[in-house]
């Protein structure tokens, strides 16, 4: 990790040990991303409070269980930047304040307030801390600057939410409070004629959308060597309308969903019961595969099978190489074997990703000592960052006092 990659953050729940469906769907790709950018991965408690208000007994235990889980998939301290999202309360702030200037519509239309109510209907959702779920996941990105944000499918409309948030707040308060002056100002710089064909591309942008006019404009801007860069900045926030940037907005970097399925073929979860964790004993891990459903049909051994009809094959397609992937396909449709054959080598082939994780979780398994000193020195680092965005917000809204 060096100063000048692009940084990228994301956070889970804590919902205690992962399963193979959140490595292969999101982790996997966070342990690679490590290398190429300045990743920040924390534990976001206060979002799982949003819907587990009443859980305090296990919140401890499952964010420490999840760090060692991360630690296990090869995510490296040394790479990237662990920490927890309720030991840094600035994100709590940022949330407070953005909250003054965020229409309440905004968060009554994301797509996940209403769908996670209706699910889980046992749990009374009308909070007002779960309406502000996004906007907290808004703060927790806006205040690390963070250019990406791998996630699912799922998240991506508070992705959106969060860039909708960034544009307002820059827009409120990215104005210096002599903006009309310096303006003025600089537009003389460039003479009447430059002035007013900007004054002309802004309008267009600002009134009828033309995009190009507003591209003509910044190219213009950019490249005018009468301009010092502070300038040009004001002026690019004239010309769009949006004032400084303070928070930059951040991009999805949109994760595809995992192809690996429960062991019922529903989405894996623990709470489906059709789970296997990451850090699971071989022992349950075989007896799971080994009674997990397959192909109804493939009552009898010489009764022939369709692999799209069993979750057992969408395991071959995730673990099993092009010769084995063609050994169960083809046994399967002439009943060449039983299931329980078939299933062996994607029993073999997890018990061998998992090994090196279990390596990897040992020391940390008898030592818990180690993760909490990770996940501290993660959290001050993060904090450094998150102390630098809440001094430029409160400068910018007028609290520097
Ligand atoms: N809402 C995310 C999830 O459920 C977790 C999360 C909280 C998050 N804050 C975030 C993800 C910021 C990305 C960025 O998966
Ligand atoms: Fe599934 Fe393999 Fe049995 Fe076919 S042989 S039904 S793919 S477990």
């Amino acid at each position: 990790m060096t100063m000048n990659q692009e940084r990228v953050l994301s956070g889970m729940r804590p919902t205690g040990a992962l399963h193979l469906g959140h490595y292969h769907g999101a982790i996997k790709n966070w342990v690679k991303l490590q290398h190429t950018h300045a990743c920040y991965f924390f534990v976001a408690d206060w979002h799982a409070l949003t819907t587990h208000y009443e859980s305090r007994d296990v919140m401890e235990r499952h964010t420490f269980e999840m760090v060692i889980d991360w630690l296990a998939c090869g995510l490296d301290p040394n790479a990237c930047t662990l920490f927890l999202q309720s030991r840094i309360p600035e994100h709590a702030e940022l949330f407070t304040l953005l909250a003054m200037g965020t229409p309440l519509s905004w968060l009554e239309r994301v797509p996940t307030y209403k769908d996670q109510q209706e699910k889980l209907k046992d749990k009374d959702l009308a909070t007002y801390g779960f309406l502000g779920y996004p906007l907290l996941q808004a703060a927790d990105i806006l205040i690390y600057k963070a250019k990406y944000v791998p996630v699912g499918e799922d998240q991506a409309s508070h992705v959106e939410l969060t860039r909708e948030a960034a544009r307002r707040f820059n827009h409120l308060y990215g104005r210096e409070s002599n903006f009309d002056v310096l303006l003025a100002a600089t537009l003389e710089k460039l003479g009447k004629d430059a002035a007013k064909r900007l004054e002309k591309s802004r309008k267009a942008f600002q009134e009828t959308g033309d995009q190009k006019a507003l591209e003509g404009a910044l190219g213009f801007v950019g490249s005018t060597p009468l301009l010092t860069s502070d300038e040009r900045e004001r002026l690019a926030g004239w010309l769009r309308g949006t004032g400084k940037t303070i928070l930059p907005e951040p991009q999805v970097l949109l994760t595809k969903a995992s192809k690996l399925p429960g062991l019922d073929g529903q989405k894996m979860s623990k709470s489906y019961g059709n789970a296997i964790a990451i850090r699971e004993d071989a022992k349950s891990i075989e007896q799971k595969v080994r009674t997990m459903p397959t192909d109804p049909a493939r009552i009898k051994l010489t009764d022939k099978g369709d692999p799209n009809k069993c979750p057992v094959w969408q395991f071959h397609l995730v673990y099993s190489d092009k010769p084995t992937q063609d050994w169960a396909n083809q046994g399967c449709k002439n009943a060449e074997f039983g299931c329980l054959t078939c299933k062996k080598p994607v029993i073999d082939a997890i018990l061998r990703e998992q090994q090196p994780m279990l390596e990897r979780a040992a020391p940390y398994v008898a030592h818990p000592k180690i993760v909490r000193e990770i996940v501290d020195a993660g959290t001050d680092r993060a904090r450094i960052t998150a102390r630098e965005t809440m001094m430029d917000v409160r400068t910018a809204m007028g609290l520097n006092y």
